[in-house]
C-alpha cells in the first residue's frame, strides 16, 4: 500500500510510519520541518513539506496515494511564535481541508485518530471538533475508518512519573475518569492493520489498552516503583486553582486554555475503555498482546534508575511524608 501519513513526527504517527515501513508499506510524510524529520527519511520514508494550514501544500503529497492517516493535532503544541497553530486552524478547518483535497485527489481510503468517548462531550472544544471531523469524514463519501483511542501510556510518564520522581505536586479531578491506556506501539499496529483490512472499512472502532486505571492506582504503581523518599503530594484540584490556571494560560499562551479545557472531560468519572473484542474481531490484533500500564512503567523505571545511578544517585533508606 502507497500510505500517506499526516502528523507523522508525532507521538503516534511517528510509530505508524515505522509500523508501516516494517510491514512493506510505501509511506510518505507530510512534515512542517524537513530538519526535524530526517529520522523519517533515513528509516525509509518519503518527505513532503506541508503544513494543514496551506492548502496549496496538499495535492502533491496526494498524488499516487491509497491510504491517508490523519494523525496530526495542535492540541500539545507550545510555540507560543506560532499562535495561529491551533487546535480550530489545525485539528479542525485545516483537516476539513484536507479531507476535501483527498476526495479530489480520488477514493482514497482514510483512517483518522479520534478519541474515546468523543460523541459524548459536545460543549468540550477538541472532543466538538473530533466528532465534528468523524462526521465531516463519513459524509465525504470517501472510504473511511476511525480509530477512536484512549490515552497514550506514554503520557503517563509526564503526568505521574515525573512528579513523583521529582517531588512535585500532583492535583487530581474530585471524579477522575478512569483510563485504559495504550501504548503508542500498540496503537500504531490497529492504523496499519486497518489499512489493509476490509473490515475496517467505514467503521468506528474503539481502541485502548487492556485494563483501566485511576490516578489513585496508577500514583500507587509509581510510588512503589520509584522509591522515593517522601510520599508522593497529591491533592484535588479545586474550582479556585482551575480559574487560575485558565488566567495564566490566558496571559501566557491562549492555545493553553484549550488544553486546560480539554483536562475536564477526563474528570467526568466516565471511564475511557474501548470494547476490545470489537477491535480484535475487525483488526486482527489480540487483546493479550498488548502491553499494559504496569510493564510499562516497571520498564521506565528501570531504564530511569540506571541512568540516575550512572550519575551517583542513592536511593533513600528512610520515607517522609514531606
Ligand atoms: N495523546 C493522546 O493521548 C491521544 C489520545 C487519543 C487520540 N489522540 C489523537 O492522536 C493523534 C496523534 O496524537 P499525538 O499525541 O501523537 O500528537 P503529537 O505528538 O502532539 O503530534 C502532533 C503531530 O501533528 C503535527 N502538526 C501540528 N501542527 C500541524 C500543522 N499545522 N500541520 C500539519 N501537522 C501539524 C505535529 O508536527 P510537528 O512535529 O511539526 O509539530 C506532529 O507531527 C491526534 O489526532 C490526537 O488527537 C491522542
Amino acid at each position: 500500500m502507497k500510505i500517506l501519513v499526516v502528523g507523522a513526527t508525532g507521538n503516534l504517527g511517528r510509530q505508524i510510519v515505522r509500523k508501516a515501513l516494517d510491514e512493506g508499506h510505501t509511506v510518505r510524510c507530510m512534515v512542517r520541518n524537513r530538519e526535524k524529520a530526517q529520522y523519517l527519511e533515513q528509516w525509509g520514508a518519503q518527505l513532503f513539506a506541508g503544513d494543514l494550514r496551506e492548502v496549496d501544500s496538499f495535492p502533491p503529497m496526494l498524488n499516487d496515494i491509497e491510504v491517508v492517516v490523519l494523525a496530526a493535532s495542535a492540541l500539545a503544541n507550545r510555540n507560543t511564535k506560532d499562535k495561529t497553530n491551533s487546535i480550530a486552524n489545525v485539528d479542525d478547518a485545516g483537516t476539513r481541508l484536507f479531507i476535501d483535497a483527498i476526495k479530489a485527489a480520488g477514493n482514497l481510503h482514510v483512517i483518522y485518530a479520534s478519541m474515546l468517548n468523543s460523541d459524548q462531550f459536545p460543549k468540550d472544544k477538541m472532543m466538538g471538533i473530533k466528532c465534528g471531523i468523524e462526521n465531516y469524514l463519513k459524509a465525504s463519501g470517501l472510504p473511511y475508518t476511525i480509530l477512536r483511542l484512549a490515552g497514550f501510556l506514554q503520557g503517563v510518564i509526564s503526568e505521574f512519573a515525573l512528579p513523583i520522581l521529582e517531588k512535585k505536586p500532583i492535583r487530581v479531578a474530585r471524579t477522575p475518569s478512569p483510563i485504559a491506556y495504550i501504548s503508542t506501539l500498540d496503537a500504531a499496529r490497529y492504523f496499519v492493520a486497518a489499512a489493509t483490512r476490509p473490515q475496517a472499512l467505514n467503521r468506528t472502532i474503539g481502541i485502548s489498552g487492556p485494563a483501566a486505571w485511576s490516578p489513585q492506582e496508577v500514583i500507587s504503581l509509581c510510588d512503589e516503583l520509584a522509591k522515593v523518599n517522601q510520599v508522593p503530594k497529591v491533592s484535588i484540584l479545586t474550582e479556585g486553582q482551575k480559574k487560575f490556571n485558565e488566567l495564566l494560560a490566558k496571559m501566557l499562551d491562549p492555545n493553553l486554555i484549550d488544553l486546560l479545557r480539554f483536562s475536564e472531560v477526563f474528570a467526568t468519572g466516565i471511564p475511557y475503555e474501548a470494547n476490545m473484542e470489537e477491535a480484535e474481531a475487525l483488526l486482527g490484533i489480540p487483546t493479550d498482546s498488548l502491553e499494559g500500564l504496569d510493564p510499562f512503567m516497571r520498564e521506565y523505571f528501570v531504564v530511569m534508575k540506571r541512568s540516575l545511578r550512572k550519575k551517583n544517585y542513592q536511593e533513600p533508606k528512610v520515607r517522609s511524608s514531606f
